[in-house]
Protein backbone atom coordinates (compact mmCIF):
# COMPACT_ATOMS: atom_id res chain seq x y z
CA UNK A 1 0.00 0.00 0.00
CA UNK A 2 1.09 3.61 -0.97
CA UNK A 3 1.83 5.79 2.05
CA UNK A 4 -0.05 8.31 2.59
CA UNK A 5 0.81 11.57 4.38
CA UNK A 6 -1.89 10.67 6.95
CA UNK A 7 -2.81 7.89 9.40
CA UNK A 8 -5.67 5.02 8.42
CA UNK A 9 -7.18 3.69 11.52
CA UNK A 10 -9.25 0.56 11.44
CA UNK A 11 -9.54 0.12 14.98
CA UNK A 12 -11.81 2.31 17.47
CA UNK A 13 -9.06 1.75 20.18
CA UNK A 14 -6.35 2.90 18.09
CA UNK A 15 -8.54 5.80 17.29
CA UNK A 16 -9.41 6.85 20.97
CA UNK A 17 -5.65 6.84 21.58
CA UNK A 18 -4.96 9.12 18.57
CA UNK A 19 -7.35 11.70 19.61
CA UNK A 20 -6.74 11.57 23.38
CA UNK A 21 -3.12 12.79 22.52
CA UNK A 22 -4.02 15.45 20.24
CA UNK A 23 -6.44 16.18 22.45
CA UNK A 24 -4.11 16.21 25.23
CA UNK A 25 -1.44 18.83 23.27
CA UNK A 26 -4.54 21.16 23.01
CA UNK A 27 -5.78 20.50 19.42
CA UNK A 28 -9.15 21.30 18.19
CA UNK A 29 -10.42 18.26 16.13
CA UNK A 30 -12.56 18.56 13.26
CA UNK A 31 -14.41 15.37 12.01
CA UNK A 32 -16.15 15.16 8.24
CA UNK A 33 -17.99 11.46 8.65
CA UNK A 34 -18.22 10.14 4.68
CA UNK A 35 -19.92 7.04 3.08
CA UNK A 36 -16.50 7.12 0.68
CA UNK A 37 -16.56 7.53 -2.68
CA UNK A 38 -15.64 11.02 -2.42
CA UNK A 39 -15.67 13.94 -4.66
CA UNK A 40 -15.02 17.82 -4.74
CA UNK A 41 -18.47 18.26 -2.52
CA UNK A 42 -16.41 16.26 0.24
CA UNK A 43 -12.88 17.52 -0.19
CA UNK A 44 -14.76 20.99 0.17
CA UNK A 45 -16.02 19.77 3.73
CA UNK A 46 -12.79 18.77 4.56
CA UNK A 47 -10.91 21.82 3.44
CA UNK A 48 -13.47 23.64 5.68
CA UNK A 49 -12.88 21.02 8.36
CA UNK A 50 -9.00 22.28 7.90
CA UNK A 51 -9.90 25.98 8.25
CA UNK A 52 -11.89 25.41 11.64
CA UNK A 53 -9.84 22.76 13.78
CA UNK A 54 -6.39 21.81 14.11
CA UNK A 55 -6.73 18.42 13.33
CA UNK A 56 -8.99 16.94 10.81
CA UNK A 57 -10.25 12.93 10.80
CA UNK A 58 -12.65 11.52 7.81
CA UNK A 59 -14.35 8.66 8.27
CA UNK A 60 -15.32 6.00 5.66
CA UNK A 61 -17.89 3.95 6.19
CA UNK A 62 -20.82 2.89 4.04
CA UNK A 63 -23.56 2.42 6.67
CA UNK A 64 -25.95 -0.56 5.29
CA UNK A 65 -28.48 0.87 8.27
CA UNK A 66 -29.36 3.84 5.77
CA UNK A 67 -30.22 1.62 2.78
CA UNK A 68 -33.41 -0.04 2.43
CA UNK A 69 -33.36 -3.82 1.00
CA UNK A 70 -34.35 -2.64 -2.42
CA UNK A 71 -31.61 0.02 -2.68
CA UNK A 72 -28.34 0.48 -3.68
CA UNK A 73 -26.10 -1.12 -0.46
CA UNK A 74 -24.14 -3.40 -2.38
CA UNK A 75 -23.78 -1.49 -5.40
CA UNK A 76 -22.91 2.07 -3.70
CA UNK A 77 -19.13 2.66 -4.82
CA UNK A 78 -16.31 1.44 -2.66
CA UNK A 79 -13.44 3.34 -3.79
CA UNK A 80 -10.93 3.54 -0.75
CA UNK A 81 -7.83 3.53 -2.85
CA UNK A 82 -8.88 6.81 -4.77
CA UNK A 83 -10.14 8.25 -1.64
CA UNK A 84 -7.20 7.85 0.16
CA UNK A 85 -5.43 9.48 -2.86
CA UNK A 86 -7.69 12.02 -3.45
CA UNK A 87 -7.57 12.99 0.42
CA UNK A 88 -3.17 12.95 0.56
CA UNK A 89 -4.25 16.17 -1.08
CA UNK A 90 -5.89 17.65 1.40
CA UNK A 91 -5.25 18.76 5.20
CA UNK A 92 -6.09 15.59 6.60
CA UNK A 93 -4.54 13.96 9.62
CA UNK A 94 -6.59 10.31 10.11
CA UNK A 95 -8.62 8.54 7.98
CA UNK A 96 -10.83 6.33 10.09
CA UNK A 97 -12.09 2.93 8.41
CA UNK A 98 -14.39 1.01 10.55
CA UNK A 99 -15.14 -2.75 10.20
CA UNK A 100 -18.60 -3.01 9.72
CA UNK A 101 -18.81 -5.78 12.16
CA UNK A 102 -17.51 -3.29 14.66
CA UNK A 103 -19.94 -0.93 13.91
CA UNK A 104 -23.05 -3.31 14.43
CA UNK A 105 -21.48 -6.08 16.15
CA UNK A 106 -24.13 -9.37 17.11
CA UNK A 107 -27.22 -8.56 18.68
CA UNK A 108 -27.14 -4.32 17.72
CA UNK A 109 -30.25 -3.83 19.27
CA UNK A 110 -30.19 0.22 19.69
CA UNK A 111 -31.64 2.70 17.12
CA UNK A 112 -31.64 6.98 17.54
CA UNK A 113 -34.82 8.35 16.48
CA UNK A 114 -34.89 11.80 15.87
CA UNK A 115 -38.55 13.18 15.38
CA UNK A 116 -40.07 16.85 14.09
CA UNK A 117 -37.14 17.66 10.71
CA UNK A 118 -37.37 14.37 9.43
CA UNK A 119 -40.83 14.39 9.01
CA UNK A 120 -42.00 14.24 5.11
CA UNK A 121 -39.74 15.21 2.37
CA UNK A 122 -37.19 11.99 2.28
CA UNK A 123 -38.73 10.27 4.63
CA UNK A 124 -41.70 9.70 2.50
CA UNK A 125 -40.22 7.60 0.13
CA UNK A 126 -37.33 6.64 2.16
CA UNK A 127 -38.66 6.11 6.06
CA UNK A 128 -35.89 3.82 7.40
CA UNK A 129 -33.06 6.43 5.95
CA UNK A 130 -32.98 9.12 9.11
CA UNK A 131 -32.94 6.56 11.51
CA UNK A 132 -29.87 4.77 9.70
CA UNK A 133 -28.61 7.82 9.96
CA UNK A 134 -28.76 8.94 13.00
CA UNK A 135 -27.35 5.60 14.99
CA UNK A 136 -24.24 5.20 12.58
CA UNK A 137 -23.63 9.28 13.11
CA UNK A 138 -24.30 9.07 16.76
CA UNK A 139 -21.94 6.58 17.14
CA UNK A 140 -19.39 7.96 14.95
CA UNK A 141 -19.51 11.03 17.13
CA UNK A 142 -19.04 9.05 20.36
CA UNK A 143 -15.97 6.98 18.89
CA UNK A 144 -14.25 10.27 17.08
CA UNK A 145 -15.50 12.89 20.25
CA UNK A 146 -14.50 15.98 18.05
CA UNK A 147 -15.04 19.49 18.83
CA UNK A 148 -16.93 20.11 15.50
CA UNK A 149 -18.28 18.00 12.51
CA UNK A 150 -18.75 18.84 8.99
CA UNK A 151 -22.32 17.77 6.84
CA UNK A 152 -23.11 19.06 3.50
CA UNK A 153 -26.12 21.12 2.97
CA UNK A 154 -26.77 19.16 -0.07
CA UNK A 155 -28.27 16.77 2.34
CA UNK A 156 -30.44 19.47 4.18
CA UNK A 157 -32.72 17.74 5.91
CA UNK A 158 -29.91 15.10 7.17
CA UNK A 159 -27.64 18.23 8.48
CA UNK A 160 -31.19 19.64 10.14
CA UNK A 161 -31.64 15.96 11.82
CA UNK A 162 -27.56 15.84 13.04
CA UNK A 163 -28.22 19.28 14.23
CA UNK A 164 -31.59 18.22 16.19
CA UNK A 165 -30.25 14.90 17.30
CA UNK A 166 -26.96 16.86 18.96
CA UNK A 167 -28.68 19.37 20.86
CA UNK A 168 -31.18 16.94 22.13
CA UNK A 169 -29.01 14.38 23.40
CA UNK A 170 -26.33 17.28 24.70
CA UNK A 171 -23.43 15.97 22.59
CA UNK A 172 -20.49 18.71 23.19
CA UNK A 173 -20.08 18.79 19.35
CA UNK A 174 -20.56 21.66 16.70
CA UNK A 175 -22.07 21.03 14.13
CA UNK A 176 -21.21 22.89 10.68
CA UNK A 177 -22.79 23.25 7.54
CA UNK A 178 -20.53 22.96 4.44
CA UNK A 179 -21.73 24.67 0.98
CA UNK A 180 -23.19 22.79 -1.73
CA UNK A 181 -20.10 21.81 -4.23
CA UNK A 182 -21.76 22.65 -7.77
CA UNK A 183 -20.81 21.46 -11.25
CA UNK A 184 -20.08 24.24 -13.79
CA UNK A 185 -23.85 23.96 -14.83
CA UNK A 186 -25.10 24.07 -11.49
CA UNK A 187 -25.74 20.55 -10.83
CA UNK A 188 -25.50 19.44 -7.09
CA UNK A 189 -22.23 16.85 -6.82
CA UNK A 190 -22.80 13.41 -5.46
CA UNK A 191 -21.23 10.23 -5.51
CA UNK A 192 -24.41 8.81 -7.94
CA UNK A 193 -24.41 11.48 -10.42
CA UNK A 194 -21.44 8.91 -12.04
CA UNK A 195 -24.49 6.81 -13.20
CA UNK A 196 -26.05 9.38 -15.31
CA UNK A 197 -26.45 8.86 -18.75
CA UNK A 198 -24.84 11.74 -21.11
CA UNK A 199 -28.69 12.40 -21.68
CA UNK A 200 -29.63 12.21 -17.96
CA UNK A 201 -26.40 14.14 -17.61
CA UNK A 202 -27.68 17.18 -19.86
CA UNK A 203 -30.94 17.16 -17.83
CA UNK A 204 -29.84 16.86 -14.65
CA UNK A 205 -28.02 20.24 -14.99
CA UNK A 206 -31.54 22.00 -15.39
CA UNK A 207 -32.92 20.57 -11.53
CA UNK A 208 -30.99 23.65 -10.36
CA UNK A 209 -31.67 26.34 -12.68
CA UNK A 210 -35.15 25.30 -12.67
CA UNK A 211 -35.19 25.98 -8.86
CA UNK A 212 -33.52 29.64 -8.98
CA UNK A 213 -35.89 30.49 -11.04
CA UNK A 214 -38.81 30.01 -8.98
CA UNK A 215 -36.94 30.99 -6.12
CA UNK A 216 -36.23 34.34 -8.07
CA UNK A 217 -39.88 34.68 -8.88
CA UNK A 218 -41.22 34.00 -4.95
CA UNK A 219 -38.66 36.79 -3.80
CA UNK A 220 -40.26 38.81 -6.53
CA UNK A 221 -43.72 38.36 -5.34
CA UNK A 222 -45.38 35.27 -6.73
CA UNK A 223 -47.10 33.28 -4.70
CA UNK A 224 -44.90 30.00 -3.59
CA UNK A 225 -47.93 27.97 -5.22
CA UNK A 226 -48.40 29.49 -8.27
CA UNK A 227 -44.20 29.29 -9.10
CA UNK A 228 -43.68 25.42 -7.49
CA UNK A 229 -46.91 24.73 -9.73
CA UNK A 230 -44.77 26.16 -12.73
CA UNK A 231 -41.78 24.71 -11.81
CA UNK A 232 -43.11 20.88 -11.17
CA UNK A 233 -44.69 21.46 -14.98
CA UNK A 234 -40.54 23.14 -16.30
CA UNK A 235 -39.42 19.74 -14.62
CA UNK A 236 -41.08 17.16 -16.18
CA UNK A 237 -40.76 19.38 -19.26
CA UNK A 238 -37.27 19.13 -19.11
CA UNK A 239 -37.00 14.99 -19.28
CA UNK A 240 -37.65 14.63 -15.86
CA UNK A 241 -39.99 11.57 -14.73
CA UNK A 242 -41.56 12.30 -11.65
CA UNK A 243 -40.72 15.07 -8.91
CA UNK A 244 -41.56 13.28 -6.13
CA UNK A 245 -41.48 16.48 -4.11
CA UNK A 246 -40.80 20.25 -4.57
CA UNK A 247 -41.31 22.42 -1.40
CA UNK A 248 -40.86 24.98 0.53
CA UNK A 249 -40.10 24.98 4.08
CA UNK A 250 -38.96 26.85 7.16
CA UNK A 251 -35.08 26.97 7.18
CA UNK A 252 -34.66 26.22 10.51
CA UNK A 253 -37.67 23.81 11.52
CA UNK A 254 -37.94 22.66 8.01
CA UNK A 255 -42.21 22.91 8.88
CA UNK A 256 -44.48 24.31 5.96
CA UNK A 257 -43.66 28.31 5.73
CA UNK A 258 -46.38 30.80 7.37
CA UNK A 259 -46.94 34.27 7.42
CA UNK A 260 -44.24 35.33 9.04
CA UNK A 261 -41.57 32.97 7.96
CA UNK A 262 -38.61 35.29 7.14
CA UNK A 263 -36.06 32.66 6.10
CA UNK A 264 -37.47 29.68 3.69
CA UNK A 265 -35.79 26.62 1.99
CA UNK A 266 -36.72 25.22 -1.72
CA UNK A 267 -36.51 21.44 -1.10
CA UNK A 268 -36.40 18.87 -4.31
CA UNK A 269 -36.35 15.41 -5.28
CA UNK A 270 -36.91 14.56 -8.86
CA UNK A 271 -36.58 10.99 -10.68
CA UNK A 272 -33.99 10.43 -13.41
CA UNK A 273 -33.97 7.35 -15.04
CA UNK A 274 -33.56 5.33 -12.17
CA UNK A 275 -32.20 7.82 -10.34
CA UNK A 276 -32.89 10.28 -8.15
CA UNK A 277 -31.87 13.67 -7.38
CA UNK A 278 -31.53 15.79 -4.43
CA UNK A 279 -30.96 19.60 -4.68
CA UNK A 280 -32.05 22.45 -2.05
CA UNK A 281 -31.74 26.38 -2.24
CA UNK A 282 -32.14 28.92 0.48
CA UNK A 283 -35.12 31.11 -0.08
CA UNK A 284 -35.58 35.11 1.32
CA UNK A 285 -39.33 35.68 1.81
CA UNK A 286 -41.21 39.12 1.97
O1 LIG B 1 -24.08 11.97 4.05
C1 LIG B 1 -23.51 10.86 4.14
O2 LIG B 1 -22.55 10.57 3.42
C2 LIG B 1 -24.01 9.84 5.15
O3 LIG B 1 -25.40 9.91 5.30
C3 LIG B 1 -23.30 9.95 6.51
C4 LIG B 1 -23.58 11.29 7.19
C5 LIG B 1 -21.81 9.77 6.33
C6 LIG B 1 -23.81 8.86 7.45
O4 LIG B 1 -23.57 7.59 6.93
Amino acid sequence: MPDFPFIIVRELDALRAQVAGWRGSGHKIGFVPTMGALHEGHLSLVDLAGEKADKVIVSIFVNPAQFAPHEDFDDYPRTEQSDFEKLSLRAVDAVYVPHGDAMYPPNFSTAVSVGGVTEGLESATRPHFFGGVATVVAKLLNQVQPDLAIFGEKDYQQLLTIRRMVRDLDMPIEIVGGATGREADGLAMSSRNAYLTADQRETAGELNKIMRHAIDTIEAGETPARALDKAKTALLAAGFNAVQYLELRDAETLEPVKANTKSGRLLAAVGIGDLRLIDNMPVLLP
